[in-house]
């Protein structure tokens, strides 16, 4: 064709020349243009697996629930608007897999005295007779936070798409020195021996954290127990309370307490005994009072987690809040803020002593191509390339083995209450450590200009070892103006006896949400890099650390979008 007319390949090669550098001109204009720049993130930044709803706002999941064959999420949501505002609907979705999910209309909209500036967070039970129940914090017209109950409007809808007030609300009205503006989110009831109903409200008073403990034996009538069912000194308020057992160990079982502490934006938990009558619950580890030395659900950015009890498959699910690290003018430009953590599947650690979580195993149904390599040697200073998959987009699990420990770096006691730090302070890149910095470079330029690096670091301690997880966002995008920290925690591991640490990351899009040591340790990251614009990202394995770490496995899968309408 070329010997027959010239210039034709010229012509189109020219044309084709030109339509790119227009492309490439149209990215430019749109990438300097700040609306247009949130207009192309708002769809480069939108997850394909970790649910969000189509537009507008989300933050707290409430209610999750199976029932009939189908898993019910409610969130908090502003039908409105990319904004938390004063009244606050809670939106719905339902799903055969927790995988895919259909959006339903809002579940619950402020329309009542008891709830007419804003529909809170809540949680659902299941009545005998498979009744579900939804108790719920509602701002009533002088804006106190009461506690109010909904129905199914028709058990035999398979959705449960309307749900009914009953005129009796509130339930649960703040009393005595419960201040009206501090009492919220009542956590899922339980049945006790004597035939009573419990559940749990958070609230503060004197600036301690409180769990308050009610009663009823008609689901209408609550009575406040004597005693909070827990308490601790000076943590300020206590959202989102979730209390419940967990497992067996060794024969017996515990149970765990979960609280979002308002002040400080994180979920702590504890685990031990529930005294049923007494109505309380004392921690197994009693060595401090100090919450902040309690394990996270997250160390990064997840908040207001809730579980509910999967009868399907007897397993015990947590949903959490992600919320956004970009400003509100962003989330304005996007169109949508906040997005779900995938749903983790909670148990003990073979010796009951801490909580370990796993994303679901329906989600390995997103899966496709696969990349797997074995047996790589990382020297000191030196990352390998993982090729061969769309990283923005994937789920990645690797192991790494630690041949030596003698390098490791002396331990400082007065680290163990602030990680965050020692990721700040130590970094990922200099500082050159012992054992560690080694993880994985994630959204990752090819010049590494960009990055979230996800890592462990080994130090030696009195008599044991320390792993610290970070995941460093301080680098992951070229934008200047968002919230970038460095996130971390310790991992509870005996690194001396297993010599081995695996890390499984979760990478979609804005997220990236790691579980370390099989799940001891969690850090979610939002992250927006640029790179994403031209989907130009790498993934990297990487030690930066004195001593040689081996990759002994490493398993990488492409993930294909959920349906979420
Ligand atoms: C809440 O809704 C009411 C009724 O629609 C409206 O008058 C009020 O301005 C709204 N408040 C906010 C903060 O959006
Ligand atoms: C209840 O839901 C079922 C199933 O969707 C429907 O057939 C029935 O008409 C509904 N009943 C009422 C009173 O709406
Ligand atoms: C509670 O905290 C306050 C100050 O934060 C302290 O003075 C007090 O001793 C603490 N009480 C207990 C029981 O730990
Ligand atoms: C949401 O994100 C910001 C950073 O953008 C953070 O400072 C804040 O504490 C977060 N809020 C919650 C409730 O998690």
């Amino acid at each position: 064709m070329a010997s027959i007319f010239p210039g034709l390949g010229w012509i189109l090669g020219f044309s084709f020349i030109c339509s790119s550098l227009f492309e490439i001109y149209r990215r430019h204009l749109l990438y300097q243009d700040p609306i247009a720049k949130n207009f192309i993130a708002s769809e480069l930044y939108r997850t394909a697996y970790h649910f969000q709803p189509t537009q507008h706002w989300m933050n707290d999941p409430n209610a999750p629930m199976y029932y009939n064959g189908v898993y019910h999420l409610f969130y908090q949501h502003n039908p409105d608007a990319a904004t938390w505002t004063a009244n606050i609907s809670w939106g719905h979705s339902v799903s055969a897999d927790l995988v895919h999910w259909t959006g339903l209309e809002l579940a619950l909209t402020p329309s009542d005295p008891f709830d007419i500036s804003g529909c809170w967070s809540g949680s659902a039970t299941i009545l005998p007779g498979s009744k579900p129940v939804i108790l719920y914090t509602g701002l009533d017209t002088v804006s106190r936070q009461v506690q109010n109950i909904a129905y199914p409007k028709n058990l035999s809808d398979p959705f449960l798409r309307e749900w009914i007030k009953p005129r009796y609300n509130p339930v649960i009205e703040p009393h005595g020195r419960i201040d009206a503006a501090l009492f919220r989110d009542p956590s899922t009831a339980w049945l006790g021996r004597d035939g009573s109903w419990r559940l749990t409200v958070g609230t503060v008073i004197d600036g301690n954290g409180l769990a308050m403990l009610y009663k009823s034996k008609d689901f209408v009538k609550w009575v406040p127990a004597e005693n909070p069912l827990y308490y601790t000194n000076g943590s300020g308020m206590w959202e989102c309370v979730d209390f419940f057992p967990l497992g067996e160990a060794r024969g017996v079982t515990k149970y765990m307490l979960k609280v979002s502490m308002f002040d400080v934006s994180y979920d702590y938990y504890a685990l031990g005994t529930y005294d049923e009558e007494g109505g309380v619950f004392t921690r197994d580890d009693a060595s401090s009072t100090d919450y902040r030395t309690w394990p996270m659900i997250d160390y990064g950015r997840v908040y207001a987690s809730k579980t509910f009890l999967d009868e399907a498959k007897q397993r015990r699910i947590l949903w959490g809040w992600s919320n956004e690290s970009n400003s509100i003018a962003d989330d304005v430009a996007k169109g949508w803020a906040g997005i779900q953590t995938v749903p983790r599947v909670l148990s003990l650690d073979t010796d009951g002593k801490r909580l370990v979580q796993w994303p679901i195993e329906e989600l390995e149904s997103l899966r496709g191509e696969q990349i797997h390599l074995q047996d790589i040697e990382l020297e000191t200073g030196s990352q390998v390339e993982v090729r061969g998959l769309k990283v923005s987009q994937a789920d990645v699990e690797v192991e790494f083995e630690l041949q030596s420990l003698i390098g490791a770096e002396p331990f400082d006691a007065n680290w163990i209450v602030d990680p965050p730090k020692l990721c700040r302070e130590k970094g990922a890149y200099a500082n050159h450590g012992g054992i560690g910095p080694f993880g994985l470079l994630v959204l990752a330029a090819d010049n590494l200009e960009e990055n979230t690096a996800v890592y462990f670091r080994v130090f030696r301690a009195e008599g044991s070892y320390k792993v610290l997880m970070c995941a460093d966002q301080r680098r992951s995008s070229k934008r200047s103006e968002l919230y970038k920290p460095a996130s971390g925690g310790f991992v509870d591991i005996d690194i001396k006896k297993e010599r081995k640490i695996s890390l499984r990351t979760l990478i979609d899009h804005s997220v990236v949400e790691s579980f370390g040591g099989g799940g001891r340790t969690c850090i979610t990251s939002r992250v927006y890099p640029t790179i994403l614009l031209n989907d130009n990202t790498h993934l990297y394995a990487f030690n930066y650390g004195t001593e040689t770490v081996k990759i002994s496995e490493l398993k990488a899968w492409n993930m294909a979008q959920a349906q979420i309408s």
